[in-house]
């Protein structure tokens, strides 16, 4: 005989149920705090946020999102100290080679954004071979946001344009929403329904500028490395008690007489 569900099992039906986001960004900030209130080095923050992002991938997995897309280092993240980007790398060469295997047994598409080209070798290649290896599977797509900036992103986009109309393959008046989403990084990706901040910190620093458009945005307080299955579950309720009106009115959307996504 089976056990009884534990509460947060509990919850994790309930959230199920109500249908999850397809598509969830997550800025994993606060690592550094939260080794420095226990007498840590900052490393040690970063290598137990590696956990927390076994976790959260493992019950998003579960629940069914089809995007789960992680912030693990901006393109600002570089001016750090040359000491904390090299341990980070490092950690991030580990964490490809230690999830490779649940990644691939969990059907999961392993995928990357961001200025991939300034990762060192020993990143970019065991990150270039879970991305083949991983490349026909649809259980649910995860993307790791690194050397990512949103500002970066939009500037390729806009280059990338210009250049396609100096080749005379694109006429400027065609520029729309559309052809510019299509030279994003997370081009393919289902639209970006919910946007998480750990560590009590409010703001975007430079993540999604374009896909966040009309996200929720939820903040937790757990710093990262704290951020396990229960806080997961408590942003998740959250997002299914807002009302996304897409700048429509709530009587609108709640009449369900015009479908409020964009197209
Ligand atoms: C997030 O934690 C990880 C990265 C940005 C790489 P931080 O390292 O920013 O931790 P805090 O914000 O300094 O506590
Ligand atoms: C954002 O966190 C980047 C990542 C989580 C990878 P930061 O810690 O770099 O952001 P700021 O500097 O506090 O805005
Ligand atoms: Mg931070």
């Amino acid at each position: 005989m089976s056990s009884p569900a534990s509460p947060d099992e509990l919850l994790e039906q309930q959230v199920k149920e109500r249908g999850v986001p397809r598509h969830v960004g997550i800025i994993m900030d606060g690592n550094g705090r939260w080794a420095e209130e226990r007498g840590l080095v900052r490393l040690e923050g970063h290598r137990e946020g590696s956990s927390s992002v076994r976790e959260v991938t493992r019950v998003a997995r579960r629940l069914g999102v089809s995007a789960l897309t992680l912030y693990a280092f901006s393109s600002q993240n570089w001016a750090r100290p040359a000491e904390e980007v090299a341990g980070l790398m490092e950690l991030l060469r580990e964490y490809l080679e230690k999830e490779r295997a649940e990644i691939l047994d969990n059907n999961i598409r392993l995928d990357a954004i961001g200025e991939l080209d300034r990762l060192p070798r020993y990143v970019r290649a065991p990150l270039d071979r879970l991305r083949e290896d991983s490349a026909g599977n649809t259980g649910m797509v995860l993307s790791l946001a690194l050397s990512y900036g949103g500002r970066e992103e939009l500037v390729r986009a806009a280059r990338l344009l210009a250049e396609a109309a100096v080749r005379g393959e694109l006429k400027p008046a065609a520029v729309n929403e559309e052809q510019l989403e299509r030279h994003l990084w997370t081009n393919g990706l289902p639209p970006l329904d919910l946007v998480i901040r750990t560590s009590g910190e409010q703001r975007i620093s430079n993540f999604l500028l374009w896909q966040a458009a009309y996200s929720e945005l939820v903040f937790a307080e757990e710093p990262w490395p704290a951020f396990r299955t229960p806080a997961f579950l408590a942003c998740l309720a959250e997002y299914q008690r807002r009302e996304r009106r897409y700048g429509q009115t709530s009587a609108q959307v709640r009449g369900g007489v015009v479908d409020p996504t964009p197209s």
